[in-house]
């Protein structure tokens, strides 16, 4: 199937598992174990009903949103992604500089095969840096004083990675650091030859932003340690809301509670996150866990919704749930791993005309007037 003909983001997938080996495919396709959590993801936002009211006067939709303080040409960003040059090469910046010409935001991971330097210049006001804490606290004060450099606004603090993930598919595959040449790679490098090719160009994917200090690990342990500790608690998130002068956020909350907590100790936000099904299997899918946090926080502190958006109307149901803002990770990813930098402006082109199109269809001309009644009309 042609890019042009590529009618939804499930499309992009499925063009983009065709171009690109299986190992490198599974890398961002999968989720953790069974990867329930990931399905339950996308099918609880399709049991989600929103009722159309027509005779109304559409004709001009406003799909813009403001958050903390500056105007978005949509009520929608980038989520980081770790590693994503290795599903398409300079993937980290094609959607940089997308996200730059679209006017909506865009977050450096930590884990990027970018270095978060050139992706501030990429994203050219619409970054926002994503920090793992690392189980050493020099590696993640370095991190913090080079997002401050490179002018990052928002610091985005991921919580949902006490240990990382198990993803089935990765193992199968044989995924590991250092990275192995087994039989099945060589057969994916022959069977994708636009893939090998592009990537050979590029050169191989690192973690950018620990270059240096990868250089010396030998087990997938090492740069475990190196990118994340099972030690990060409510203390440290404490000292990195003093350490941290610009808009703070956490990522991967999931509990009423813990929401509260992030309002308590002065988190200006919240991304109700389940790591698009990558951490664990058994949780809720995110858009379960939303109304209850929503209803605790009662607007304290924004509130962003990620993991399973494939639909514009998937933006509007986490809206009418209480999101003040959403996020989506593998939508855009496929749109580049279908296509380069074609297939990522293709997947956001869908994402926003289906947007526009719902905000139609239901009779509402602006995203800011979505709420809670769009649920019991
Ligand atoms: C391949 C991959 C790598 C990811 N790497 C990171 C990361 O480095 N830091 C982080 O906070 N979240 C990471 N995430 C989670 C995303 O930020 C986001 O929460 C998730 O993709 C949302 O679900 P969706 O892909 O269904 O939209 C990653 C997700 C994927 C698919």
């Amino acid at each position: 199937m042609g890019l042009d003909r590529a009618a939804s983001i499930d499309d992009l997938r499925t063009r983009a598992k065709r171009r690109i080996p299986r190992f490198a495919f599974d890398l961002v396709d999968g989720g953790a174990e069974s990867e329930r959590n990931m399905r339950r993801n996308s099918e609880a936002f399709e049991e989600i009903e929103l009722t159309p009211r027509y005779m109304v006067d559409v004709s001009d939709i406003d799909k813009s949103a403001t958050l903390f303080g500056q105007n978005f040409d949509a009520p929608f960003g980038m989520a980081p992604i770790g590693m994503l040059n290795a599903f398409w090469p300079d993937a980290d910046l094609i959607l940089a500089r997308l996200c730059s010409r679209e006017n909506i935001p865009y977050v450096a991971s930590s884990a990027a095969s970018t270095t978060l330097e050139r992706l501030a210049e990429a994203a050219n006001g619409n970054g926002w840096f994503q920090l793992y804490v690392s189980s050493d606290t020099d590696v993640t004060e370095g991190l913090i004083a080079r997002a401050e450099a490179a002018d990052y606004k928002v610091l985005m603090v991921t919580a949902d990675v006490p240990a990382a993930g198990k993803r089935d598919r990765d193992i199968r595959n044989q995924l590991a650091v250092p990275f192995t040449i087994t039989p099945e790679v060589v057969a994916g490098l022959i069977a994708n030859p636009l893939w090998s090719m592009a990537t050979l160009q590029h050169g191989r994917p690192t973690i950018a932003n620990y270059a240096d200090l990868l250089k010396t690990a030998t087990s997938y342990a090492d740069v475990q340690k190196t990118l994340i500790t099972p030690g990060f608690t409510w203390d440290d998130l404490k000292r990195l809301r003093d350490r941290w002068k610009g808009t703070l956020l956490v990522k991967g909350i999931l509990h009423p509670s813990d929401a509260m907590k992030c309002a308590e100790l002065g988190c200006d936000g919240i991304v109700v996150s389940n790591h698009g099904g990558r951490q664990v299997a058994f949780g809720p899918p995110t858009i379960k866990a939303l109304p209850p946090i929503a209803e605790a926080l009662d607007g304290r502190i924004k509130i962003i919704l990620d993991s399973g958006i494939r639909r514009g109307a998937d933006i509007l149901r986490a809206r009418a749930h209480g999101a003040d803002f959403t996020f989506t990770g593998r939508a855009l990813a496929y749109g580049v791993g279908a296509g380069g930098a074609r297939g990522a402006q293709r997947a956001m082109d869908i994402l926003q005309l289906e947007l526009v199109r719902a905000l139609g269809q239901l009779g509402i001309a602006s995203f800011k007037d979505v709420g809670p009644s769009e649920l019991t009309r």
